[in-house]
């Protein structure tokens, strides 16, 4: 007899538990669609190979948040908002200042970005769409001050011109980047801003479910991709290839990689719950680690990562994801690897954002079940007893 979920819970019907909800489809979402099989990545219908050759992160954002591409007008539109609101309040500014310079920088956002809900106080709660230029605005603004700030550097004020990518590399260093540079971040964040029901992207809906702000959605989004199973994953790469760059430049990466996986750990920047096959974004970023690490003069940290593909592929048949080839990408950059992570933020806000504009319009409140395996209904033990 099948028991109406909504009426009542009989644990005989739910024998077994979805552990990490393996294989539960939780929400329909026109964001992305992601073929794990064949490695594909499509975002609102258009396919990521096509995005990176012809698209932008202000042209993705658009595209997440409407359904649709933009024309010139609505793009410059975007472009002009995001410009002009890349200014962080003095409170941010201040807490950035305090904060101690060895927190992690992924800690130091997520409270910051908790911080920026008290510039749109004003703005009516149903303003999904201007909360999320706010936030998309002045994320890569915190990271980049964040930066220098711990460094003993003077922040750098965000400029009201040029994309994203741009300003981003501008306020970090101290100086406008060139056009491979920002061509090169600007596809990283095209790469990263949206992947269909990730952990961190599920915990957006969830807050979402509830009606609760953006804020606090990203805020806990933030919270989830920080863990090294998830977003973190980059920044542990680079840990990894950093003991490989120790052992010189002779070091044996196929040897250090089955000594890892001897050990039964976890080799970062491979596997993932949906792609059982290579991470259409990971061919992007593998292209890019190849020609900037040889023309940065770190062409053994291409080499390093294809001697641990190659091996992880013979050894458990597991291909790279996202996060493998970017430490290489961003390290050539001269980013520094505690910063990955953020940087998968400030692309991935985009993606957040349009899930969470998708629950507010179709929501029902996120409320799964649990398999109580304890005791029932136990006297109770005068405390002199126990
Ligand atoms: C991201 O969900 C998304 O879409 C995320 C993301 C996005 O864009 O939002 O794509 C971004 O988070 C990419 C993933 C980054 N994380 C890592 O690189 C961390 C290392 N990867 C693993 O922890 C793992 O692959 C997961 C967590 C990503 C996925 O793991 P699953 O689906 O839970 O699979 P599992 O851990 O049950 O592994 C199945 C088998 C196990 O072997 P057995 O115990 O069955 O013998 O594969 C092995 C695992 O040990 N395995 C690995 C491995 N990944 C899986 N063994 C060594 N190294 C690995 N990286």
């Amino acid at each position: 007899m099948s028991k109406d979920l909504h009426t009542g819970f009989d644990e005989t019907i739910y024998p077994y538990i979805n552990k990490g909800l393996d294989g539960v489809v939780a929400f329909s979402t026109t964001k992305s669609f992601i073929d794990g099989q064949a490695g594909e990545l499509i975002y609102e219908g258009y396919n990521i190979d096509v995005l990176a050759e012809n698209s932008s992160f202000e042209e993705v954002c658009f595209l997440l948040w409407n359904d649709r591409l933009p024309n010139q007008e609505e793009l410059d539109d975007l472009t002009h908002k995001l410009q002009t609101r890349r200014g962080l309040p003095q409170v941010v500014i201040d807490y950035l200042h305090a904060v101690d310079k060895e927190s992690n920088p992924m800690s130091v956002l997520r409270t910051a970005t908790s911080m920026l809900s008290q510039t749109d106080i004003h703005l009516p709660d149903d303003s999904y769409y201007e909360k999320a230029i706010n936030i998309t605005a002045k994320l890569p603004t915190i990271i980049a001050a964040f930066s220098r700030i711990r460094s003993g550097q003077e922040m750098v004020m965000p400029k009201e011109t040029g994309s994203t990518a741009f300003n981003f590399l501008y306020m970090l260093n101290g100086e406008e980047p060139g056009t491979q540079a920002e061509k090169t971040l600007d596809l990283c964040l095209i790469l990263h801003a949206e992947h269909g029901m990730n952990a961190s992207t599920f915990t957006c809906r969830t807050v979402a479910g509830t009606l609760s702000d953006l804020y606090s959605a990203v805020t806990g989004a933030i919270g989830a991709l920080k863990g090294p199973l998830h977003g973190g994953a980059n920044t542990a790469v680079m840990k990894m290839l950093m003991e490989l760059e120790a052992q010189g430049k002779d070091a044996d990466a196929v040897a250090f990689t089955k000594d890892k996986l001897a050990k039964k750990e976890k080799i970062m920047g491979f596997g993932h719950r949906v792609y059982k096959t290579f991470d259409p974004r990971a061919r992007h970023l593998q292209k890019m680690a190849q020609s900037l690490s040889e023309e940065t003069g770190h062409e053994e940290l291409y080499r390093w990562s294809m001697d641990m593909l190659t091996t992880m592929k013979n050894e458990k048949n597991i291909d790279p994801n996202v996060d493998f080839f970017s430490a290489t990408v961003y390290y050539s950059m001269g980013i520094q690897p505690d910063l990955y992570t953020c940087i998968f933020t400030m692309s991935r806000i985009s993606g957040w954002a349009g899930h969470y504009m998708e629950q507010m319009a179709n929501n029902r409140l996120v409320r799964p079940r649990a398999l109580y395996v304890g005791q029932k209904n136990q006297d109770y033990p005068p405390i002199e007893s126990r």
